[in-house]
């Protein structure tokens, strides 16, 4: 595996795989590697001829209280992982190449990224949409995949993609959990034991919620109910715990059999977790 740090090697290794090998997808990270980005790497290997995976974290993304600083960083070992499972390239700009001085273009995004996760980080979405399409731009992948777990992300990621002629294929990958049940995220990293024990009220209030909707239960009930859930499991805050619709993220009162999403995001401790389940 070649490992990159510049977008003139980027380019010319690109040439290089492209004419020997054929179709190439990207896995955009952020590092932290687990078995979430381990198998998002696996459908890419499926689905095209060679796999390049970024790992970069996304100043933009983060705002001004949140954890950029203390984001797990740990390039060796994410190497390491990547060679294991057979990754062609790992193309991990710094930040001052991604963002140079007088660097002064956003992307404002619209649509999906309004409601939870846009409303409670305002300017996330943007940054998210910024470096993946810069990444788009760099990389020119045939195909490129990103998790569920970050359902929003994912349908504000298909919009940009679709509203600004992007011409790739975008799949998203179902989320990976521990056999406990908790969604794997480089933040669970974060957690003490006990934290992370009461952590595990979220994918539970999910899927009892998710069951009750499926069933005809009253959406708003339900919904109330798995927050108090929450709360009552140790969460110190719950973001939302809310219905989507699977493509919109128009947030749902009612489920009418329409393809949804059950959303969540919860703060325990100084670590904020989402989760969703599809409906
Ligand atoms: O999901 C992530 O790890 C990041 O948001 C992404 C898509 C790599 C953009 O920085």
């Amino acid at each position: 595996m070649q490992t990159i740090n510049t977008l003139d090697s980027l380019r010319d290794n690109l040439a290089a795989l492209r004419r020997e090998k054929g179709r190439i997808a990207l896995v955009p990270t952020m590092g932290a590697l687990h078995a979430g980005h381990m198998a998002l790497v696996e459908a890419a290997k499926k689905a095209a001829d060679s796999v390049v995976v970024s790992i970069f974290v996304n100043p933009a993304q983060f705002g001004p209280n949140e954890d950029l600083d203390a984001y797990p960083r740990t390039l060796e070992s994410d190497s390491a992982k990547l060679v294991e499972f057979g990754v062609d390239l790992l193309w991990a700009p710094s930040a001052a190449s991604v963002y140079p001085k007088g660097f002064a273009t956003k992307v404002r995004t619209g649509g999906p990224s309004e409601g939870f996760d846009g409303a409670a980080r305002p300017g996330h979405f943007d940054g998210v949409a910024l470096v993946v399409a810069k990444l788009f731009n760099q990389v020119q992948p045939d195909i490129a995949f990103f998790g569920e777990k970050d359902f929003q992300q994912l349908a504000v990621i298909r919009q940009m993609a679709r509203d600004l002629d992007f011409a790739l294929e975008i799949i998203g990958v179902p989320i990976v959990r521990d056999a406990d049940g908790l969604a794997l995220s480089s933040r669970n990293a974060y957690l003490s034991m006990d934290e992370r024990s009461a952590a595990l009220a979220l994918p539970r209030a999910l899927s009892i919620a998710a069951e009750a909707i499926r069933v005809g239960g009253d959406v708003q009930t339900i919904t109330e109910a798995a927050t108090a859930d929450l709360l009552a499991a140790g969460f110190a805050r719950v973001d939302y715990f809310a219905l989507a619709d699977a493509s919109t993220l128009e947030q749902l009162h009612d489920f009418d059999g329409r393809s949804a999403r059950l959303l969540a995001a919860a703060k325990i401790g100084k670590t904020r977790l989402i989760d969703n389940i599809a409906i």
